[in-house]
């Protein structure tokens, strides 16, 4: 194989052909080709993107780069959750073990940090002692044992994606719709689900800006799950301004208990029980949406998705007191970011918030980069909310004064604050069924 040759033709606008694909992913995983031919490959389909046979192909090898497991043997529908990428969302950890408390099978297999969104695993790792890399077999048991699993992928469990995606997320690769879409659905396909509910971000801090870009990734990834024969709602959801109210690892998770203590963000509330609404009624727990509704919110009243949470952290590892009691690795050093002006909050930009947080050093600008699990941004005000002229707007969590005056300068130009609240933007924007 001309490894040159192939990556000029998809630079100038050509097509590559399936057995070419199968031969420049496998050597990539393999360790034959090397990082900054792949990178150069990852740019030219960035710019030039693929088409249906070419994603088609690319998908598969993904898949196929590891174990494609088969958890018939588990009773039920096997279903799971995935987010193209926000700021702020933390969704799957309180999802995962509150859909497993009513029922449901949740197998899980997630991503870390991508450019300047957090990623599931990274939050994880804040929880001490908690393991993302279980063998298969181990993830099986959980799944039998607590209907719950949060790995990431393994040499076994699509291995393509996790050398990709790590170098996308230092290579300015990421914001490609085949490239998201392949990477998602090779990990999904891979864990033995039955059934898939998406989260497609949609604004300022997601990888799509754009309704329009949002729906066409939207589609491609409910496209690709069907052709695998299983059932997939893609919602569409806001990612204007972040997610939540904190941002950052070990704050992401304090965020994940509080939803599950019924104390969390009313925004992360309404997706997490719109999503899991969806999870149980594809999972066929529940028939209609206000019963789904209920089983969730009764999960959550009685104590039982936060207990469910607390023994899938002891079973990876994890002690299961950084959620029973709210013991996460924390920095004492914060900042206050201050109005300046009285108003309401009419915008929070989610991506410079994204890169403040980054900036912090709670994500990766190279891929061997460690990541602080203590810091991150507090959001003291939100869109809508009014402020007096001053007051914090926003508290910087920062070791040693690590990354601060980036950080404030982008959460400075971050907030718009004027005279009046504008109208509430709808969270859940779309269902495709
Ligand atoms: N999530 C993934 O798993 N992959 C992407 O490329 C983006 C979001």
């Amino acid at each position: 194989m001309n490894v040159v040759e192939l990556i000029r033709r998809k630079r100038d606008g050509g097509t590559l052909a399936p057995d070419e694909i199968g031969a420049l992913l496998r050597a990539y995983t393999d360790g034959t080709l090397p990082d900054y031919q792949a990178a150069a490959l990852l740019m030219a389909v960035c710019l030039r993107g693929l088409d249906a046979r070419e994603l088609s192909a690319w998908t598969d090898v993904m898949l196929h780069s590891g174990d494609v497991l088969d958890l018939s043997e588990l009773p039920g529908v096997k279903v799971d959750k995935h987010s193209t990428g926000g700021v702020g969302d933390m969704i799957s950890l309180p999802l995962a073990p509150l859909v497993a408390a009513c029922g449901v099978v949740v197998p899980m297999v997630s991503g870390r940090g991508l450019g300047h969104t957090g990623g599931t695993l990274d939050k994880l790792e804040a929880i001490p002692g908690f393991r993302v890399d279980r063998s298969v077999e181990e993830f099986r048991a959980q799944l039998r044992q607590l209907g719950c699993c949060l790995i990431g992928q393994t040499e076994r469990l699509a291995p393509a994606d996790r050398k990709l995606y790590a170098l996308r997320d230092v290579t300015g690769t990421v914001e490609s719709i085949p490239l998201i879409a392949s990477s998602i659905m090779s990990k999904k396909l891979a864990e033995g689900i039955d059934a898939l509910v998406l989260d497609v971000k949609v604004g300022s801090g997601a990888f799509m800006k754009s309704l329009d870009d949002a729906q066409r990734l939207a589609r491609t990834l409910v496209g690709i799950g069907r052709s695998a024969g299983k059932r997939v709602t893609a919602f569409l959801t806001d990612m204007d301004q972040p997610l939540g109210r904190r941002v950052g690892n070990s704050l992401e998770v304090l965020e994940a208990i509080l939803t599950l203590t019924g104390m969390g963000s009313p925004d992360v509330r309404e997706l997490v029980l719109a999503l899991g609404t969806e999870m149980l009624l594809l999972a066929g727990v529940a028939t209609e949406p206000t019963a789904a509704r209920q089983q969730l919110v009764g999960a959550i009243d009685s104590g039982q998705a936060l207990a469910k949470f607390a023994a899938v952290v002891e079973a990876q590892g994890g002690d299961p007191r950084a959620i029973l009691e709210q013991r996460l690795p924390e920095v004492r050093t914060a900042s206050v970011v201050t109005a300046g002006r009285a108003g309401a909050v009419i915008a929070i930009d989610a991506q410079e918030i994204g890169l403040a947080s980054l900036a912090l050093g709670a994500g990766r600008l190279r891929k061997e980069d460690a990541i602080d699990p203590a810091v991150g941004i507090e959001l003291l005000r939100k869109v809508g909310e009014s402020v007096g002229r001053s007051e914090p707007i926003a508290s910087l969590h920062h070791r040693d004064g690590r990354g601060l005056d980036e950080a404030r300068r982008r959460v400075e130009r971050a907030y718009r604050i004027g005279e009046e609240a504008p109208p509430r933007r709808p969270l859940v924007i779309e269902v495709m069924r």
